[in-house]
């Protein structure tokens, strides 16, 4: 039980309550975003009870091999705090994060008055950007904190959004009104790293101490300084040097940034949990990741090549698809493997995006045009190299888009495939905008493209729709089947495992680390020791472009702002939502975003 509320704290879209406070208001929400309430790093509006924090497993794991050789670091002196923090909240639902979101300047109390049992105060570094879960949250859409209060999804003319006084604050219950209640404050902002600056009582050196760097998932990072559960800040690895490099390994870093922390706090183990405990991946499948250049797909690339997988990335635009081609081929300069590179808005797949992924899958597995041996269940990818079998489809997909892309999917895949649906981008109601501009440029693939959006949009809602599934080449089984509608698969956590040729699609990707607390805590340190040995490269939105060879004139220039300071908020998370993003898009809080 406790496992699963550190897992739904985990997921972002998912523990989009926002709670503030764990407040008898909380405790009516549904189980599944009742781990926020909990566990999640939080800013607090009282001093808080007995730590509940519903962190990860690892969160509360001892130091790594790594962290245990290293001499005692001397006690850092005294933090200066200031007598004031800011953050930004969502008071009333709003249709869009920069009509909801609002910047507060709160009193913070000393730490001694402020911290409770098992608690420490966190400085933000650096906050990571989830455009799509950090919307739902202040759009009040089903199951966040404003809907469970009896708000509707805002519409275009709710938004009247204003800044109320707060009496919700790091400035303890004793600023608080009683008498009446407090109105509902969402605190935003799904990840964060920082530093600790103060730790409560009952937190254990060995646990976490001032000038631990740290990351923390919960709702709250959008935020100068957050309260958080010792349990639920994962302290980041200082160094490599108990991991000697791999061979794939281009470079290897001493310490993580805080942007590349807060890249894999989240976005990184969401890609490790699907990929790894959920799909359980085995050297030489094929692996097709969607939105691969975005924060999570492009790490979810990584894993899959790095456990030995045929991987065909899709993307938009050339380039993205060049970005994905010089990562892959780091992590594989001769493509042993054959992996693929899609571009969904090439004129190819812009007419037929099913057919492109089929010829993908084709070209990659030497031409072959199909499985001709090896079946039994889809096992073994396309790849030229040695290790590889013969094969045509796709065994495990990590999807984040959904709609047409989904489908097109649906029907490339091989007897056996598991689909994780990780989330369903390209049909949130927030994205409107970029879906109508993508299908006005002839971005979608026919057919296909109209099922998904109309999906979406279809009055009253299908319970189900029907979508057709097979492999790419006539080989494997095929056939109709009966899905429920996105909104339905994702938030309630289906698993369609009745789909012709035993292939199972995942709403929930997390569900793989469900039964046993020691899988989230080893996946995240080896995300974590992978990126200090340089095998995994957080990309992060703005940085990095057209380093290594093949970088180009266009690469070298990004365009990619970069956001520092609340305020910034909105032009993040919006600039998430726009489709240009690549990598991780991330919000420097402090100044520079340092540690
Ligand atoms: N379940 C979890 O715990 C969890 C955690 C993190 C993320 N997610 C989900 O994973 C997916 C990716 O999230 P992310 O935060 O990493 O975002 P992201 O991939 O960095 O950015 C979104 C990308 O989605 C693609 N996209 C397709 N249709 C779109 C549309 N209509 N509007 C905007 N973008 C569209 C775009 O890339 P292309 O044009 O290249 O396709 C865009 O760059 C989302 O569905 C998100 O909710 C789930």
């Amino acid at each position: 039980m406790l496992l699963r509320r550190r897992l739904e704290a985990l997921r972002c879209s998912r523990s989009a309550d926002g709670a503030s406070s764990p407040s008898k208001r909380c405790s009516s929400l549904p189980r599944k975003f009742s781990a926020r309430r909990e566990g999640a790093p939080q800013l607090q509006t009282r001093r808080a009870e007995a730590s509940n924090t519903s962190a990860a497993a690892s969160d509360s794991s001892p130091p790594t091999s790594t962290s245990a050789v290293a001499p005692p670091p001397p006690p850092p002196p005294p933090q200066h705090l200031p007598a004031t923090y800011r953050r930004l909240v969502a008071r009333v639902p709003s249709p869009s994060f920069r009509s909801g979101a609002r910047v507060e300047e709160l009193p913070l109390l000393p730490p001694d008055s402020l911290l409770g049992e098992g608690q420490v105060l966190v400085r933000v570094a650096v906050a990571g950007v989830n455009g799509g879960c950090e919307t739902f949250r202040v759009r009040a859409e089903p199951g966040t904190p404003f809907a469970k209060e009896g708000s509707s999804p805002a519409s275009p003319s709710s938004s009247s959004a204003s800044p109320s006084s707060s009496s919700a604050s790091l400035s303890s219950s004793s600023s608080s009104p009683s008498s009446s209640p407090d109105p509902l404050v969402v605190p935003l902002g799904a990840e964060g790293a920082g530093t600790v600056v103060a730790v409560g009582p009952g937190v254990r050196p060995s646990q976490l101490a001032v000038g631990d760097r740290v990351t923390m998932n919960g709702g709250a990072a959008f935020a100068e300084f957050v309260v958080a559960g010792a349990r639920g800040c994962f302290r980041v690895p200082e160094s490599s040097a108990s991991s000697p490099p791999s061979s794939s390994s281009s470079s290897s870093s001493p310490s993580l940034s805080p942007a590349a922390a807060v890249a894999l706090s989240l976005s990184g183990l969401t890609a490790a949990v699907a990929l790894h405990a959920t799909a359980k991946v085995r050297r030489g499948e094929t692996v097709l990741v969607t939105a691969a250049a975005g924060g999570t797909g492009h790490l979810a690339v990584q894993l899959a090549a790095l456990a030995g997988c045929r991987v065909v990335a899709v993307a938009g635009g050339e380039r993205k698809a060049r970005r994905l081609r010089r990562e892959l081929s780091r992590l594989d300069p001769a493509n042993e493997a054959g992996h693929a590179v899609v571009d969904y808005k090439s004129e190819e797949a812009s007419r037929d995006l099913s057919g492109a992924i089929s010829g993908a899958l084709a070209s990659s597995s030497g031409g072959q045009g199909g499985r001709s041996e090896g079946g039994g269940g889809g096992r073994g990818g396309g790849g030229k190299g040695e290790g590889f079998a013969v094969g045509g489809g796709i065994d495990v997909c990590y999807e984040g888009v959904g709609g047409a892309v989904r489908n097109a999917v649906l029907h490339n895949l091989n007897a056996g495939a598991r689909v994780l649906c990780v989330g369903y981008m390209g049909s949130y109601p927030h994205t409107e905008n970029y879906r109508s501009r993508r299908e006005g440029g002839g971005g979608g693939s026919g057919e296909e493209e109209g099922a998904g959006a109309a999906a979406a949009e279809a009055a009253p809602a299908p319970a189900t729709e029907t979508v057709f599934v097979s492999g790419p080449f006539d080989a494997e089984p095929r056939g109709r089947a009966a899905l429920p509608l996105e909104p339905d698969l994702f938030w309630n956590r289906r698993v369609v495992s009745s789909l012709p040729g035993d292939r199972t699609i995942f709403g929930d990707v997390w569900s793989g680390a469900a039964g046993d607390p020691r899988v989230l805590a080893r996946l995240r340190r080896d995300l974590f020791a992978a990126a200090l040995r340089g095998e995994i490269v957080p990309w992060i939105d703005g940085e990095g472009e057209g380093e290594g060879e093949g970088g180009n004139e266009d690469d070298r220039r990004s365009d990619a702002p970069s956001f520092s300071g609340l305020e910034a908020a909105s032009d993040a998370v919006e600039r998430l939502l726009s489709g240009s993003s690549m990598g991780k898009v991330v919000l420097r809080v402090s100044e520079g975003g340092a540690w």
